[in-house]
This record gives C-alpha cells, sequence and structure tokens, in this order.
C-alpha cells in the first residue's frame, strides 16, 4: 500500500540519490522556485467570511521603522521595514512548502509543529531553578539532535528539515518560521482565521526539557496541568484543540495510517469538534484491543484520539468543546487568539514586530452549519458539559443530519497533492532533472 510512512521512509532515501546523481549531472540551483502566484501579497480578504482575531498582545516595533507605509526592496508596501523579508519567505513557502499554497500534509505538519515547539516551557520547571524551556524558540529545529528523538515528536522529521533549509535560506530564525508556516498553513486551509504574526525571535537556543510536550494517552488532569505549567487555561486548549479539525494521525495506529479526526479535513470547521461527542463504537484498525492513545470511533475510517474523546467528556473542558461544536465563526476566532498566545510563549513581546500584514488572504469559504453525519442522529451525541446535559433535547443547535449511507472517510494519501508534496519534498532545487520532475507535480 503506498502510504506516508513508507514515502517518509522512502524519501531519505530518494534524497540521497537525488543528491548524488545531481552532483555527477546538474549543478545546484537556488532552494526556492522564482514564479509567483496570485495569492502572495498579505493584507486584504477574500472569501465569504473571516476573522482577524488578532488578540492585540501589543508588539514591539523589533527595531524597525514601524508607523508610516514604506516600500521593502522586492517591492512590497510595509508598515515595518523588518516585515519586508517575511514577504520573501512568504513566497517560497507557499510555492515550495506547501505545493502552491495548499492545505497539504506539509501544512497539517506545520500547524502541528507551532505547538510541538510552543509548549515546550514550564514555569515550574523554572521555579525550581531548573532550565524551563525557552517556549516558541525554535528549539525543536535548533536542537533536532534531543527533542527529534522523543516519541511524542515522531512524523515531523520532514517538516523540521524543510524549514530549517527556508529560515537558512533568508536567514530568519527557526522561532519565527515555525510561527509564521504555521500561520500561513492555517489560512492555506478553507475556513482557516488570520493568526497575528509576530517576528524577531532569537536565533540563540537551548533545547528544551523533555516530557512537555502531551500525548494523547495522558488523562485530563495530567494535560490540563501541563498546560497550565505553560500558562493555558482549559478554555485555552479547547480553543487550540480546532488544529485537529485538519489533523491525521499516522503513528497511534500504524495499521491505518493517513487516518482523519473529523469527516472534513481539508477545512478548519466545527466538525471535529461535533464529531467527538459522538458516541464511539468502532476500532478502526479491526484489533481487539485500541493502541495507547486510541479511543473507539463513531465513522469508519475516522480516527479518534484518546485526548480528544477525554476533553470532549470531561466537566472542565465539554462546555466550551459543546459550544465549538455548534458556533463556528466564534469557534474560528478563539482558535486565532489561542495560537497568537501559543506564538508567543516564553518570548519577550517587547523585542517582536508585528508583520501580520504578510499573512495572506483568506480561502473562498462558506460557512455551513455543523452536521450530524448520515445515519448518526442527536441521539448518538454524548451530552458531557454538566450545566446542559439535564436538557435533553433542548440541546439541539439546528445540527441536521446529512443524507445517504455513513460512507469510510478516505485518508490523506488520497487528498488533494500528497504525492506531489513527498515527490517535491525530495527533488525540489536539485537541479537539472529533478527539478523538471519536481515540476510535474505542480
Ligand atoms: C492535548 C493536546 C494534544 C495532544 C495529546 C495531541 C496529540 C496528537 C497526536 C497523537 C497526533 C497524531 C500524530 C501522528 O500520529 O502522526 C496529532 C496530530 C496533530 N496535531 Fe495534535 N495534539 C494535541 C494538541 C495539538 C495542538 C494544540 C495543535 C496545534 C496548535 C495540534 C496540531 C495537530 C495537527 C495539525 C495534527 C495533524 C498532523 C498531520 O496531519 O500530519 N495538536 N496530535
Amino acid at each position: 500500500m503506498l502510504c506516508k510512512s513508507s514515502l517518509r521512509t522512502l524519501a531519505p532515501t530518494l534524497a540521497f540519490f537525488v543528491s548524488v546523481t545531481n552532483a555527477l549531472v546538474a549543478p545546484r540551483s537556488p532552494t526556492f522556485f522564482p514564479f509567483s502566484f496570485p495569492f502572495f501579497g498579505g493584507g486584504g480578504e477574500r472569501g465569504h467570511h473571516h476573522h482577524d482575531g488578532n488578540p492585540g498582545f501589543g508588539a514591539g516595533n523589533g527595531g524597525g521603522n514601524q508607523g508610516s507605509s514604506s516600500v521593502c526592496s522586492n517591492g512590497q508596501s510595509t508598515q515595518n521595514q523588518v516585515c519586508c523579508v517575511w514577504y520573501d519567505v512568504l513566497q517560497d513557502v507557499q510555492a515550495n512548502l506547501f505545493s502552491g499554497g495548499q492545505c497539504d500534509d506539509f501544512a497539517h505538519d506545520s500547524l502541528r509543529l507551532t505547538f510541538h515547539d510552543g509548549i515546550g516551557f514550564s514555569f515550574a520547571l523554572t521555579a525550581q531553578g531548573l532550565w524551563g524551556g525557552g517556549g516558541a524558540d525554535g528549539s525543536i529545529i535548533e536542537h533536532s539532535d534531543v527533542e527529534m528523538s522523543w516519541g511524542v515528536n515522531e512524523g515531523l522529521e520532514l517538516i523540521v528539515e524543510e524549514q530549517r533549509k527556508i529560515a537558512d535560506t533568508w536567514g530568519v530564525s527557526y522561532g519565527d518560521i515555525i510561527q509564521f508556516a504555521g500561520a500561513v498553513s492555517v489560512r492555506n486551509c478553507a475556513g482557516g482565521p488570520k493568526i497575528q504574526f509576530l517576528a524577531g525571535r532569537s536565533k540563540d537556543t537551548q533545547a528544551a526539557p523533555p516530557n512537555l510536550v502531551p500525548e494523547a494517552f495522558d488523562s485530563v488532569d495530567t494535560i490540563l496541568a501541563r498546560m497550565a505549567d505553560a500558562g493555558f487555561s482549559a478554555n485555552d486548549l479547547v480553543d487550540l484543540m480546532a488544529s485537529h479539525s485538519i489533523g491525521f494521525q499516522e503513528h497511534v495506529d500504524t495499521t491505518v495510517p493517513g487516518t482523519p479526526f473529523d469527516t472534513t479535513p481539508q477545512e478548519l470547521d466545527s466538525q471535529f469538534f461535533l464529531e467527538t461527542m459522538l458516541r464511539g463504537t468502532i476500532n478502526i484498525g479491526g484489533q481487539n484491543t485500541l493502541n495507547p492513545g486510541e479511543a473507539l470511533s463513531p465513522i469508519p475510517g475516522e480516527f479518534r484520539l484518546q485526548s480528544d474523546f477525554l476533553l470532549a467528556r470531561d466537566g472542565r473542558t465539554s462546555c466550551r468543546w459543546q459550544e465549538w461544536a455548534a458556533e463556528e465563526a466564534n469557534m474560528q476566532a478563539a482558535f486565532a487568539t489561542a495560537m497568537a498566545k501559543l506564538a508567543i510563549t516564553g518570548q519577550d513581546v517587547s523585542q517582536l514586530a508585528d508583520c501580520s500584514e504578510v499573512i495572506p488572504n483568506a480561502q473562498p469559504y462558506t460557512p455551513r452549519l455543523p452536521h450530524l453525519p448520515p445515519q448518526k442522529s442527536f441521539f448518538d451525541i454524548e451530552f458531557s458539559c454538566p450545566a446542559t446535559k439535564k436538557l435533553g433535547n433542548g440541546n439541539n443547535r439546528g445540527w441536521q443530519t446529512l443524507p445517504g449511507p455513513l460512507q469510510r472517510i478516505p485518508t490523506i494519501y488520497s487528498q488533494p497533492g500528497f504525492l506531489r508534496t513527498v515527490v517535491q519534498a525530495t527533488t525540489k532545487g536539485s537541479g537539472g532533472i529533478w527539478d523538471w520532475i519536481s515540476s510535474l507535480f505542480n
């Protein structure tokens, strides 16, 4: 079977083959493609609805020339000269990382990476006089020898190396590239709000302490305590979990790789919150026992993490969870606010410049009412918010059941652009025939 895991195993081999062949047949070419796409150029909006969600954390000017509009050497107009380079980075990221601005596999990985870097921060360790981590500092790239050896970071190997190359090309810090690519990746997915982007994180980092990234097999007590120790409330956590609306798993149950967490993995919508509230009945891997971190799923082909199952049912998180299952626009705005908070974890905001102007336009998106998948009814929902549980049918928020049979949700391998992402990641910028092969997948 063609799967991302095997392609990822294949990728280094292919990359090695490419580099050896390349050394023999062709000169190296730059690591970015010099053509432009119509959607580059941040600022404006298109699409049916959007949220800017900038929480107004009051960035400093990062040493730049902020206030009046000026023109960058690349022709972009900007409010702050220190933002100029980010227009170049945007073009590189969209063309070469996200295959022309797609909500693809690298977009999902980039979003996950914002969390795995940013959550590496602990007030408790600092209070004990120990190193508490630098938060959203890019240490997961700078110190990948340490951090990528942790099992919790499995699956982030390729994105770490791709982002390292881009940051090095443009001379920006790893902390900045991670949060920038994360904010851009969200914009490539329908329904993705605009997330504030502050630039200027230091290039000087230390590896994060181990065991700070929550695991899918952790209890809610453990997860909430970990989040609080990094400065996040239970509400913040629920807001951040909207990210799983565009997620897939590969490593929790390796027998069903590439299985998504909701029925609409290309959209940052409310379906994830609603579907995780449904009663689980299926072990989608077909085994007799669940893997650590796995919960029974309500829908063939949909994967449910145990942590998501528990958060949807715990009294400390279930009310907001249920709210986001019904209030999509508010959910997207809250997600943007929580992401902006994650992006400055451990950072001195007065040293950062607000370059949100570079974050691209929204994808066209027509909001629909969150819906129950075919064959599922209101009675399949496990209402868990203590305040409203007793209301029974009064909880119905207008969720309608989609018509038709309940079909298996396709894996990521059938999502648009999947093969292209892997081929481009291993061949692009290698020159000669390899760039030609890469271009075939555009
Ligand atoms: C309690 C907290 C969390 C836990 C336990 C958790 C756990 C996981 C696990 C186990 C996976 C599957 C990885 C794989 O098998 O390849 C995953 C995927 C993902 N996570 Fe989380 N996560 C949490 C919070 C977050 C947050 C806060 C974000 C972003 C801000 C995030 C973004 C993602 C994304 C985008 C994916 C999909 C990656 C892909 O499609 O390749 N997660 N998460």
